[in-house]
């Protein structure tokens, strides 16, 4: 999972209905939070409210929020200042204004947000937000309403099925959450206490939303779950289901071209798993697998459970099933406890994944975690000293990688019109934004281009066909 990829775009702009409350969602963190916004304005349809994209002409602002890091949390009570005044300015109108607090600073906050932001009309978590709509009413009724249970029934039974169309126009990409929360207990990770425990969504659930997806243009699907690869549920005749067989079947569903999946944990990745990676040509070579740290030390006081060695075979393993998958991960600096040498660790990983991409950060004290109560806590300037080393390391990588597909012919799936016009913007199967001419009527086709360039966030490249005779 990661906060810093970016989402999938729709294609086009909600549909105005007039008279139709308005809401604005802004969404923080992973792109767990990224699905849930999406299901909060599907469960808000039903109470009459369409998406805006602008703050300044909605009757609800929501915030989906992330408790990952400090800064992500604190960004919250400075965006909830603002909403503040904003709510004055509209009731000296006399116009409804709700503001709303979801995700994972609802859960782990709960009532605390309503005293440091008495002009919050609720508060929900990422568990209940299915109840949004009655706790909206409750809270007209004056008085701020906080559901930050762990609810018994299950969200994803009680939301509105994802809408084939309708308000929101989906783009050719979309986000399904087959499993959340997280047993793991990374020593510095808030996830376990704001997600709750591991659960699998049903099979059946599944395709059920996929085939609407796909009904409704969408041409690759993204999996998602704190811990993906933990995902398992009974499948047809009872059997035990692992992610590896879920993919089996998605990939039979008709249309649906591209699968991807985020985020695994290396504990998790089984055989059956990567022989996906070799059999299955609709899941792309692409694979975020965090290892946080190279130092076996730094890992054990993670709990991440793995050793360096490990990690470094498991990777070896997929590679041989999936020659040309790149690879993705996340690391910590600074982790309590970190010396020079366990830094240099990190580095040497680094360098023998050679990884495509990469989201790198510095450890931040979360309160509630083991973590926190660590003593030998490390310097902000040592960690921004680590930072800086290992970004530049990683950036190179990634400059690498891009440059390594200069001349490759790739399938494209057009997404998205490109800044330019007559240009529009795809995806490669490694994740990476291509620039390619093409007519947005094209959009959500698979293409063959040839890859011509590099820019700074992304590829260039030009219609193979266009090479026919050249
Ligand atoms: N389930 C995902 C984690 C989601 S959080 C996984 O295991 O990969 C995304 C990333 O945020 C983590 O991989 C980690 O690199 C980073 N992160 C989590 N807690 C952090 C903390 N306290 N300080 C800094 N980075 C953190
Ligand atoms: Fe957090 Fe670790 Fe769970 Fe990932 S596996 S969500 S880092 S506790
Ligand atoms: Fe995601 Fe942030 Fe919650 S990364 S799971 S929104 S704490």
């Amino acid at each position: 999972m990661n906060e810093h990829v970016s989402c999938p775009t729709p294609a086009e702009a909600p549909v105005d209905r007039p008279n139709s409350k308005k809401v604005f969602i802004k969404t923080y963190g992973c792109q767990m939070n990224v699905y849930d916004s999406v299901r909060m304005g599907d469960a808000l349809a039903s109470e009459g409210y369409v998406t805006t994209e602008e703050m300044g002409e909605a009757d609800l602002v929501l915030l989906n929020t992330c408790h990952i890091r400090e800064k992500a949390a604190e960004k919250v009570y400075s965006a909830l200042g603002r909403l503040r005044d904003m709510k004055k300015a509209r009731a000296a109108e006399g116009r409804e204004f709700l503001i709303g607090v979801a995700g994972c600073v609802a859960q782990a906050e709960g009532e605390e947000i309503v005293r440091r932001a008495p002009s919050v009309d609720v508060v929900i978590g990422p568990q209940t937000y299915h109840r949004l709509p009655e706790a909206l009413r409750k809270a007209r009724a004056g008085k701020a309403v906080v559901d930050t249970e762990y609810a018994v029934e299950d969200k994803f039974a009680h939301l509105p099925a994802t809408e084939k169309a309708g308000i929101r126009a989906r783009g050719v990409t979309a986000f399904l959450t087959v499993q959340e929360g997280c047993d793991k207990f990374c020593t510095f990770c808030v996830v376990p206490y704001t997600r709750g425990s591991e659960v699998s969504r049903p099979v059946q659930q599944i395709l059920d939303e996929a085939k609407r997806l796909t009904e409704s243009g969408v041409r690759e699907i993204t999996l998602l779950g704190q811990n993906v690869n933990a995902w398992r549920a009974a499948g047809p005749n009872g059997a035990d289901w692992g992610l590896a067989d879920l993919l089996y079947r998605l990939a039979e569903i008709p249309g649906l071209a591209r699968l991807r999946y985020t985020t695994s944990h290396p504990r998790d990745m089984d055989d059956r798993l990567i022989e996906a990676h070799r059999d299955l040509r609709s899941l792309m070579p692409y694979l975020h697998l965090p290892v946080q740290a190279g130092s076996d030390r730094i890992l054990k006081a993670m709990n991440r459970r793995h050793t360096g060695a490990e990690y470094l075979r498991l990777i070896e393993r997929i590679r041989n099933a999936r020659p040309d998958i790149a690879m993705s991960g996340d690391f910590i600096v600074g982790f309590p406890g970190e010396t020079d040498q366990d830094f240099e660790d990190t580095l040497k990983m680094v360098e023998e994944v050679n990884y495509a991409s990469a989201f790198s950060f510095k450890y931040s004290t979360r309160p509630g975690t083991p973590g926190a109560d660590l003593t030998d806590q490390v310097a902000e300037e040592i960690k921004a000293e680590r930072l800086e080393r290992l970004q530049a390391l990683l950036l190179k990588q990634q400059a690498d990688f891009a440059k390594s597909c200069i001349g490759k012919t790739i399938d494209l799936l057009l997404e998205k019109p490109g800044r330019m016009p007559g240009q529009v913007i795809g995806r490669s199967p490694w994740l990476q934004s291509v620039n390619v001419d093409a007519k947005t009527s094209q959009i959500g086709e698979i293409i063959r281009v040839r890859i011509i360039g590099t820019g700074p966030n992304s590829l260039f490249a030009e219609p193979a066909e266009s090479l026919i005779g050249a």
